[in-house]
């Protein structure tokens, strides 16, 4: 029996805190450790036994001629069927799966698993096919209605941000699940990671019904105004706890969202990690005439980084870009055809596509890491703002085209595309 992937992608009008980071890039294609974020998430995919297709769902042009260069690129490097299909509308994190049953059902597919595209993480997929199978409860009859969620430890504090998931002990069945509650309900949070049982469409359908004649009432819309949107989160998964066919497989690898810049920082750091044990090939090594390279980076091969420059921990350099003598460059991201002249330092920053960084020049920001006394603690997500108004202490991101003067120091500062920057800034968003 076959398996699909469908991976969430969403729209241009999604990925709002992503922003100006968005505006030059679908937020999914952003790039983390050298590849685009959904890379990373399909090629977990293709290392589950019998998973030869990866449906993407979004509201992105079909057009974007960035996405279609990714999947033409991503079909023949993982030799997997990957497919774009695009939402008339955003439908929601399970219309678009119920839009396009029939192409995930062709094939008559075992199961499915759906992946939310704004997570990182060492997704353990084929262990969770595994517990998915072994709660048939022995019997060989492999139709049997079961969805499992891929759920994950987290703080008290922080687990009212995220999908909460209450369940048996002994047997991991979900008997209560609460999105973003406003109270406690449990500290075992929604990965964004499922799996699910061909059956789901019967309840797909279901709350496509709900959905469209509670709207037309409400509204009295014609058929076609119709909203045909449905919550995966509020639809399905709070009405399938407590029916004994909704399963959590608990992961503790690393796992996180990416809602915000900051975000791929972390994410950068941890999927380098994943590099040095699978794909060490992947790390920049210390070699003659090469940079210093400290911990684990990346550098693509069409990038020209100097041999007296020292990058590292935790850096990639995309495709292109070039790091001048003396620089020094350490937990950030370097996007294509960027420019760091000699002796500039790169700190906890994003340095945007085409953009330069004058020579003797400091850009830092400041890291939003896990809290690392506070076990199963996740990244803050914080707003821009703190409640007097001011900047909170965030990342520094340089947009595209930006060109950053010699000898100055830009902190905690966000940069739109091509803004021109005069002087030294702190604490401030440079519209
Ligand atoms: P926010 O905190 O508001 O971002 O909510 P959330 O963390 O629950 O995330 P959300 O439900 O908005 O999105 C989860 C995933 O589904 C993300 O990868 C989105 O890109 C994707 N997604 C959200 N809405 C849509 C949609 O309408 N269509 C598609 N195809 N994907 C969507």
């Amino acid at each position: 029996m076959t398996l699909k992937a469908v991976i969430l992608i969403g729209g241009p009008l999604k990925g709002t805190r992503f922003r100006p980071l968005s505006l030059d890039v679908p937020k999914p294609l952003f790039p983390i450790a050298g590849q685009p974020m959904i890379y990373h998430l399909i090629e977990n995919c293709s290392k589950v036994e019998g998973l030869n297709e990866v449906l993407l769902i979004g509201s992105y042009q079909p057009s974007e001629q960035l996405l279609t260069d990714f999947i033409a690129r991503v079909r023949k490097q993982l030799s997997l069927q990957v497919r774009y299909y695009q939402e008339f509308a955003p439908l929601g994190t399970a219309g678009g799966i119920y839009h396009f049953r029939d192409q995930i059902q062709s094939g008559n597919p075992e199961a499915f698993f759906v992946l939310n595209s704004d997570v990182c993480g060492d997704f353990p997929l084929t262990e969770m096919l595994r517990y998915h199978r072994s709660n048939r409860h022995g019997d060989h009859h492999s139709h049997r209605e079961l969805y499992t969620m891929l759920g994950t430890e987290a703080t008290r504090q922080q687990s009212h941000n995220y999908g909460c998931v209450v369940s048996k002990k002994e047997t991991g069945e979900v008997v209560h699940y609460v999105e973003k509650p406003e109270t406690f309900v449990s500290t075992t949070i929604n990965c964004g990671v499922y799996l699910f049982s061909m059956h789901i469409f019967q309840h797909l359908s279901q709350a496509f019904e709900k959905r469209q004649n509670s709207t037309s009432y409400e509204q009295n819309l014609p058929p076609t105004y119709r909203d045909e949107s449905i919550s995966l989160e509020h639809d399905l998964l709070t009405k399938l706890a407590g029916s004994d066919k909704l399963f959590v497989y608990h992961t503790n690898q690393f796992w996180s969202q990416v809602k915000s810049a900051a975000a791929t920082i972390y994410a950068n750091r941890n999927y380098l990690k994943i590099y040095r044990t699978r794909n060490p090939e992947l790390l920049a090594q210390n070699c003659d005439n090469g940079p210093r390279i400290i911990g684990d980076v990346y550098i693509h091969a069409t990038a020209q980084v100097d041999s007296t420059a020292v990058l590292g921990p935790n850096v990639s350099v995309s495709k292109g870009a070039i790091v001048g003598a003396g620089a020094r460059l350490r937990e950030s991201i370097i996007l294509e055809r960027a420019q760091i002249h000699d002796h500039a330092c790169i700190l906890h920053s994003i340095i945007g596509w085409d953009s330069s960084v004058g020579a003797y020049t400091r850009v830092e920001g400041t890291p939003n890491d896990p809290n690392a006394d506070k076990p199963f603690s996740k990244i803050e997500i914080k707003d821009l703002f703190n409640n007097e108004g001011k900047l909170n202490p965030s990342i520094t991101v340089i947009g595209s085209r930006v060109q950053v003067p010699s000898e100055i120091v830009i902190l905690n500062t966000i940069v739109l595309p091509n803004k021109d920057i005069s002087h030294s800034e702190t604490n401030r968003i440079i519209l």
